[in-house]
């Protein structure tokens, strides 16, 4: 069977635009904040739409191209400031968010992800904690 090329190419633009839309919304929703700074405002908002592509939803983090290390039960956490240091300055293969977070919002998440996952540290840390570590 010989197919028009008349017939053919709109049918294909109507396969192609069904394809491309659901990247398309997709696209519209961003993995990241959309603003220079975050715009979430509580630990868990923060760490589902910044953190969680990394370390995964239940904190358990992953390995495959990168390691990511879990959170979930990760002692190191123990100490406060770590948590403030490295999501303040980075570490590594993690990225730096010291500039994209107000000092409440870098407190917030530590705080969240120290006293979730099966983490229980519950001394809160103050955004005067996450000010210090820009130091
Ligand atoms: C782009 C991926 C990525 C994102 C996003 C990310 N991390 Fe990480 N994180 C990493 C990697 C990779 C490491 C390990 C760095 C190393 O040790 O080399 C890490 C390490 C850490 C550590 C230290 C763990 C340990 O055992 O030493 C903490 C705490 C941490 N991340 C918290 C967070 C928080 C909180 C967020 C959200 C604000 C976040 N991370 C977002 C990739 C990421």
């Amino acid at each position: 069977m010989i197919l028009r090329a008349s017939k053919i190419l709109p049918a294909l633009a109507l396969a192609l635009a069904g394809a491309l839309a659901p990247s398309a919304a997709r696209a519209q929703t961003p993995v990241l904040s959309p603003t220079p700074r975050f715009a979430e405002k509580t630990g868990a908002e923060m760490y589902a739409n910044v953190c969680q592509a990394c370390h995964m939803s239940d904190g358990k983090g992953a390995a495959g191209a990168a390691v990511f290390p879990s959170l979930a039960g990760n002692v190191r956490l123990a100490a406060g400031g770590y948590g403030v240091s490295v999501v303040v300055s980075g570490l590594r293969g993690m990225p730096a968010f010291g500039g994209m977070m107000s000092d409440e919002q870098v407190a917030a998440v530590v705080n969240y992800v120290r006293a979730n996952f099966g983490n229980k540290y519950t001394d809160a840390l103050t955004p005067e904690d996450a000010a210090n570590a820009r130091r």
